[in-house]
């Protein structure tokens, strides 16, 4: 594969992914065994969430349906727009070993949702005799221990966070039981979305490898991808997956994501410098990628805009939350990235405020 950056002045670090085949040469020898047989794949993570509430509600009525206060800012308004009953918990996005003392506010009959921030939480959740169903998020925690590991009744996760396929999501159960099968429509909606997805990736793909300058081809695919998402964003029903598309997603599911993340954030980490800015959340795990944390919202911008107009485009975990714990940005450190990428980086984000 061509290395990206010496051939092309449109290499960008960050968004979505462009297009690369599942059995690309870089995928070879990184390969996962995870691989939960009674999963169920998806479209979206949201569709995995909804699957896995309805199943439960199979078995009687969910009283309360709780939320970490803290959480996607899509997610939580998709699901209010779905049930009525859910009620948010508080939870330190700081705090990865937080025991979650959810014994103090559950009742029997309620479902309590966790999530695994940054992929490094230990998801450690204390509900004592309560009749609750406990559902884990691992969509920034895909492959990380907690996720591998997990005692939850059910986990899901988004997986076009991780896997660069159009869309994809997945809900399993840890302990190796089926997952009831629920009503769920066909819908030639998210056929078209996987189509115009897939098409800005290829897009993305060509831009990224062209020799020229081309901000038209550039503006179309942030077009595509910014138009499917919000059609994501809008439509509220349990979609069954195209029998295709299930297979392109298993294809990818053989990759071990998180050994390229961890072998970049050890090369990145070794050249950060010291700054008064900002935390870089540091673990013996590997996170969903570097995540920075700031305390001031004027810094978090002017080094946000900072790396945007070095092609760097990190993301805001999550806009719209509680800012008393600080601000999150991502910086992606995943597959794409070479040794030459993270030296780019590096001096880059060591390079803030020197001008
Ligand atoms: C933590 C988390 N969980 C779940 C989701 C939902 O995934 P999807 O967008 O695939 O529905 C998202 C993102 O949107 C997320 O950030």
């Amino acid at each position: 594969m061509k290395n990206l950056s010496t051939t092309s002045p449109n290499k960008g670090i960050g968004s979505f992914f462009s297009f690369v085949e599942s059995n690309s040469k870089k995928f070879y020898n990184n390969k996962t065994n995870f691989n939960p047989k009674n999963k169920i794949l998806f479209y979206t993570g949201r569709h995995a969430i909804k699957f896995i509430i309805e199943t439960i509600k199979l078995e009687g009525n969910i009283n309360t349906f709780w939320i970490p206060d803290y959480y996607c800012q899509h997610v939580t308004s998709w699901l209010k727009m779905n049930y009525s009953n859910i009620k948010t918990y508080t939870v330190n996005p700081l705090e990865n070993s937080e025991v979650i003392r959810a014994y103090n506010f559950l009742n029997d009959s309620d479902v309590i949702m966790v999530n695994n921030f940054w992929g490094l939480s230990n998801c450690t959740i204390d509900i004592k005799n309560k009749k609750v169903k406990v559902i884990e998020d691992h969509s920034h925690g895909w492959l990380s221990d907690s996720c591998k590991m997990s005692k939850a009744d059910y986990c899901f996760a988004s997986l076009r966070k991780t896997l660069p396929v159009p869309l994809g999501g997945i809900a399993w159960k840890p302990n190796g039981e089926k997952l009831k099968t629920n009503k769920y429509i066909n819908s030639n909606m998210y056929i078209n979305l996987w189509d115009k997805i897939l098409l800005g990736m290829k897009k993305k793909s060509e831009f990224e490898y062209s020799i020229k300058k081309n901000e038209s081809l550039k503006n179309q695919f942030l077009k595509l991808v910014y138009e499917a998402e919000n059609s994501l964003h809008a439509d509220y029903n349990l979609v069954k997956i195209d029998k295709k598309h299930k297979e392109v997603i298993k294809s990818f599911l053989k990759i071990d994501y998180l050994s390229f993340k961890n072998k970049n954030l050890n090369l990145i980490l070794k050249l950060l410098q010291n700054n008064n800015g900002f935390n870089v959340i540091k673990s013996k795990s590997t996170p969903f990628g570097m995540t920075l944390h700031f305390e001031n919202l004027k810094n978090m911008n002017n080094f946000k805009n900072y790396l945007i107009s070095n092609k760097i485009y990190p993301s805001l975990l999550w806009p719209d939350n509680n800012t008393q714990y600080g601000y999150f940005l991502n910086i992606h450190i995943d597959y794409r990235y070479t040794e030459e990428d993270m030296n780019f980086i590096a001096t880059t984000i060591n390079g803030f405020g020197k001008n």
